[in-house]
């Protein structure tokens, strides 16, 4: 059978399954069933999120776990996180736990504007150009009110039209660059939307419009998150060491962007998981939080930490750029219940609760790979879901557990012990 199809997206998902089927599988039963077991059996639901994507075939599914016992800025929250990485939640849990009798979370909002960009090429005089943006502003503006009406009543709108040019970067190359404030939208509709009414507006001679397009890279849509305490709670067993080796560990990424994107990496574990659980766009998210890691010309850390009069302070500060109204947050039922366990936050406050993510992720990270080493936790989980797929019975379980507390976690030696366990019975 052919394996390129005409017309696939006016098939019926059934017909779509059958086709992939046949044509990728060998009309083997068993990969129907799996791509069916994932359809609900609410047909609305199932109908809901069909309608997300083109081509649907079946759902994907992704734990929804839940880190509770954080305090932020004295508020409580339990927060959802989406994330297929076993130790992510248990990590956010502990250190969720840990701040919290020791003041908590301190976050703020430092900016939320964003960007958009119209990007042309022009080749003629450059003050003739400025003279004609200049004499163009209210046009732009006026193009756009019927887009703008609900958001300017918000608080929000266009900021800003400016005139940039970059020639000194690539020949003929101009751009005007808008800023947006997009209040507790994302924003990128809204901000495509205006972008292309004031292209059909910027028409000249010479002026030839490449394209209209937000920006992902967001440095002034920016968080800080914080934690603090003495030197001497830090820690059970030598807190001065740990609170030194943690700005060593900020030090090397700094120096070394061969650690410092594993570093930001074990942060975004932490970003994304609420970033998804919230319907949120996480490529976005991952998109900015690297170009912003990269700002100084070099890629760094995103946190950073200091000591001052036995004093040690870990902070973090990170673009996102989310929504808490529109998109997929008001469609997904699981989004919509994310954003009502965390008390339905502005974007303002979803900054707050998602940089504290992030940098709780770090701490845990950092924490471990200073002292006792990741792979002890990690592999805890990594056994447990081996169990699992071995289908070992909760005495079987727990005799496991015990078995590996001081012995290397590799999937042989599990499924040696299992098999083991099971022959002597
Ligand atoms: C693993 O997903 C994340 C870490 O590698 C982060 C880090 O090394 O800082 C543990």
């Amino acid at each position: 059978m052919a394996k390129t199809v005409h017309g696939f997206s006016k098939f019926t998902k059934l017909e779509k399954v059958n086709w992939l089927v046949s044509a990728f599988f060998n009309d083997d039963v068993k990969v129907k069933q799996i791509l069916m077991q994932y359809w609900n059996s609410n047909p609305l639901l199932q109908d809901l999120h069909d309608d997300f994507i083109e081509n649907t075939i079946s759902n994907y599914y992704l734990p929804y776990g839940i880190a509770p016992n954080f305090v932020i800025n004295g508020k409580e929250y339990a927060i959802p996180m989406t994330i297929e990485e076993s130790s992510v939640v248990a990590a956010a849990s502990l250190v969720a736990k840990f701040w919290s009798t020791r003041g908590g979370f301190k976050a703020e909002v430092i900016s939320t504007t964003k960007i958009g960009q119209i990007h042309f090429m022009y080749e003629g005089d450059e003050v003739e150009l400025q003279n004609y943006v200049a004499s163009k502003k209210e046009d732009f503006f006026r193009v756009t009110e019927d887009i703008t009406k609900n958001m300017c009543k918000r608080g929000g709108g266009i900021l800003n039209i400016e005139l940039r040019n970059k020639t000194s970067e690539l020949k003929n190359y101009y751009q005007l660059h808008v800023t947006f404030e997009t209040v507790d939208s994302m924003g990128a509709n809204f901000i495509n939307s205006c972008l292309e009414a004031i292209a059909s507006e910027f028409k000249k001679e010479e002026i030839q419009i490449v394209m209209c397009i937000l920006s992902n890279y967001v440095p002034d849509c920016l968080v800080r998150a914080e934690v603090s305490c003495k030197v001497d709670d830090l820690y059970a067993e030598n807190s001065e060491e740990l609170a030194q080796k943690f700005i060593q560990a900020i030090q090397i990424a700094n120096a070394e962007p061969h650690r410092a994107v594993t570093h930001n990496k074990g942060i975004m574990n932490g970003v994304d998981a609420v970033v998804m659980a919230t319907g949120n766009d996480f490529r976005a998210i991952e998109a900015g939080a690297h170009a912003y890691a990269s700002r100084s010309g070099k890629y760094k850390s995103l946190t950073n930490a200091t000591i001052e009069d036995g004093i040690f302070k870990f902070w973090i500060e990170i673009p996102l750029a989310l929504g808490t109204v529109g998109g997929l947050t008001s469609l997904h039922p699981l989004s919509k219940l994310s954003l009502k366990l965390l008390g339905n936050p502005s974007a303002k406050e979803l900054m707050e609760i998602i940089a504290v993510a992030g940098l709780a992720q770090n701490f845990a990270a950092l924490r471990a790979l200073t002292t006792t080493g990741i792979q002890k936790g990690h592999m805890k989980m990594h056994l447990t879901n081996i169990i699992k797929q071995l289908g070992a019975s909760e005495e079987e379980k727990s005799f496991l557990i015990n078995y590996f507390e001081n012995k290397t976690v590799t999937h042989n030696a599990v499924v040696e012990a299992y098999n083991k366990l099971v022959e002597n019975k």
